[in-house]
């Protein structure tokens, strides 16, 4: 494994109020991951997520989908700016637009996006809700590679979210986005460490995992009943 000698440069897209965003400043801020963000660009001139960037001071731009007539020649104005800034990793954080097959040949297994459901569950939009209308006992987010497909790129890390009787969309989302926070700085981090290795759908994490066995003993139950029988 070749060993990174300087930070990871992220370019993170987003649409909405940010608040993966803010996740991954922190993270950065705070030296839990060998990484710097070197650009944000939001699609939206009202993002909250242009805010955060402002109050962070670090360099940021709209490019507002609505002023190009098709998506090409929007992503192409993406591309040019993330490669402008030299950016190693482009980070999808809540930015609601697709990427077309020009953006991801110009960053071949190198964007991640964050997904509020369990892929290959529940992929596209309104997915807590379709979640929770699905009887399923868990949900959760899931950190994956972008490839062609919509919510389809390879996986690299998930958090499983029980549901319970008494969720409602927010509430379910509520807790979803919680572990949003903090599977995506983790991926990112397995990333600057190149530790994550892509073979057809599988990503390989190449780091000896301490965890591993823990996990292996770790099943849930949704409910988590007992009884004298079994
Ligand atoms: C998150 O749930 C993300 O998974 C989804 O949109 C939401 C964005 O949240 N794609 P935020 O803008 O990061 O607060």
């Amino acid at each position: 494994m070749k060993k990174r000698t300087t930070k990871l440069r992220l370019g993170v897209l987003a649409s909405g109020s940010g608040t993966n965003l803010q996740s991954i400043i922190d993270a950065c801020a705070n030296d839990n991951i060998d990484a710097q963000i070197v650009r944000i660009i939001c699609n939206n001139p009202d993002a909250g997520a242009l805010q955060r960037a402002e109050r962070a001071g670090i360099p940021r731009c709209c490019i507002n989908h609505r002023v190009f007539t098709g998506r090409r020649g929007f992503d192409a104005a993406i591309i040019e700016q993330l490669q402008h800034d030299a950016v190693d990793l482009v980070v999808l954080a809540g930015f609601m637009r697709i990427v077309g097959a020009d953006f991801v040949q110009a960053f071949p297994q190198r964007i991640m996006n964050i997904h509020p459901a369990l892929l290959p569950a529940f992929p596209g939009l309104q997915v807590q809700k379709k979640a929770l209308e699905s009887g399923a006992r868990f949900s959760g987010c899931t950190v994956h590679f972008v490839d062609a497909g919509v919510d389809t790129g390879p996986i690299i890390i998930q958090a499983v979210v029980p549901i319970l009787a008494d969720d409602t969309e927010e509430s379910l989302s509520a807790r979803i986005l919680e572990q949003e926070h903090r599977i995506y700085p983790l991926a990112i981090q397995l990333f600057a460490a190149n530790a994550l290795k892509v073979e057809g759908q599988r990503v390989i994490i190449e780091q000896a995992w301490a965890g591993a066995d823990k996990l292996r003993a770790e099943v849930l139950l949704n409910p988590p009943y007992t009884t004298k029988t079994i």
